[in-house]
């Protein structure tokens, strides 16, 4: 099999976090270089790292920059790091692990290494969980030749290949050929700026939509099929993802074309009921009023900036994850999980 060139989004060497800077793509590849608790949290507000699965594995590795490496400092830091964003539950879910790691660890000797390993094992499995999300996705998408996406759930997402991208990375190794409709995804254009750039790193063949064309190309019958990544999901089905999703859901239903979702079960959130119930990050003013030092808004507007919208279960197609597809109706995450499970092992 070929394989597809990924950027490598994240790494820990030689006691630091090694970021791609995704504020600077496309325009230049930099790396950002994290030795603190407050260079990890300030990564994760900004932006510099970004996407559900890699703000949980940037955070586990920064829970382990903690300074006096006591254990204290370590709860502190996981404190911290938990205060970075507020939606996507793969924060949440990779600094519960470091902490119930923390709290299994007898000896203070040993503390430093069994964290690191906690964190290099949150990675790991990151990267086997992108493969079987591409598996999976791929046999669902394998009469599609036209898919859309919205914002970045690829490589620059997660470790490796992503979520919503990885049935596209399979599907072209595995050389079915296949062209992607990229959302620019306003206001900070993760589509055009990192999708794009990580597909035509990859020789996949991309076009950049703004957000508002969709329903024009889903009119005119060129587009397959829509797939996205999710931030959380609460236990019916909803989904939060990146602003935009939620009228791209009902575009795709009103024209008959099938709306997947792409995630880990560590996205899943079946504390929730419901999507009502996930917090929405607001971000600053300034990422819409400005473009670059340029005014686009006159001082006296109020501007409202959330960067996540919910999906109702009820439009979604299906959500797949590394352990099987939940076809819709999805009603309840629990339950749907473990007959996917048990299925499997069947
Ligand atoms: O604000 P961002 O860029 O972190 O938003 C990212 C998204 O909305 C992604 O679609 C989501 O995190 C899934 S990433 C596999």
């Amino acid at each position: 099999m070929n394989h597809t060139s990924i950027p490598e989004t994240l790494r820990f060497e030689s006691g630091q976090l090694l970021l791609i800077d995704q504020t600077r793509l496309p325009d230049e590849v930099l790396h950002l270089a994290c030795s603190s608790v407050d260079q990890v949290h300030d990564a994760i507000s900004r932006l510099v790292v970004r996407g559900a699965p890699a703000i949980g594995i940037a955070a586990a590795y920064g829970v382990c920059l903690a300074e006096s490496g006591s254990r204290k400092s370590y709860i502190a830091a996981m404190d911290f790091l938990a205060t970075s964003r507020p939606t996507a539950v793969n924060l949440f879910w990779a600094l519960r692990r470091m902490r119930e790691t923390l709290l299994r660890c007898e000896s203070d000797f040993e503390l430093a290494d069994v964290l690191i390993n906690e964190a290099r094992a949150i990675h790991d499995e990151d990267r086997e969980m992108c493969r079987d999300i591409g598996l999976e996705g791929a046999a669902v998408l394998k009469n599609c030749k036209r898919v859309l996406t919205h914002c970045n759930a690829g490589g620059l997402a997660t470790s490796m290949r992503g979520t919503a991208l990885a049935p596209i990375y399979q599907l072209h190794e595995n050389r079915h050929s296949i062209e992607v409709f990229a959302d620019e995804t306003r206001p900070l254009l993760q589509g055009a700026r990192l999708t794009a750039w990580e597909l035509s790193q990859a020789g996949i063949p991309v076009t950049v939509l703004t957000d508002s064309m969709s329903g024009s190309l889903m009119r005119g019958g060129q587009i397959d099929a829509v797939i996205v990544g999710a931030d959380r999901i609460a236990n019916n089905g909803d989904v939060a993802n990146k602003i935009g999703t939620y009228p791209l859901s009902i575009l795709a239903d009103y024209h008959n074309v099938p709306f997947y979702v792409a995630a880990p079960t560590s996205t899943f959130d079946p504390e929730l009921p419901n999507g009502d119930a996930i917090p929405i990050e607001e971000r600053a003013r300034s990422e819409i009023s400005h473009a670059g030092n340029r005014l686009m808004v006159p001082q006296e507007a109020r501007v409202m900036n959330p960067a996540f919208d919910v999906t109702p279960a009820k439009l979604i197609t299906g959500i797949i994850t590394e352990k099987g597809v939940l076809q819709s109706p999805i009603t309840s995450i629990q339950s749907d999980f473990l007959s996917v499970k048990s299925e499997k092992t069947d």
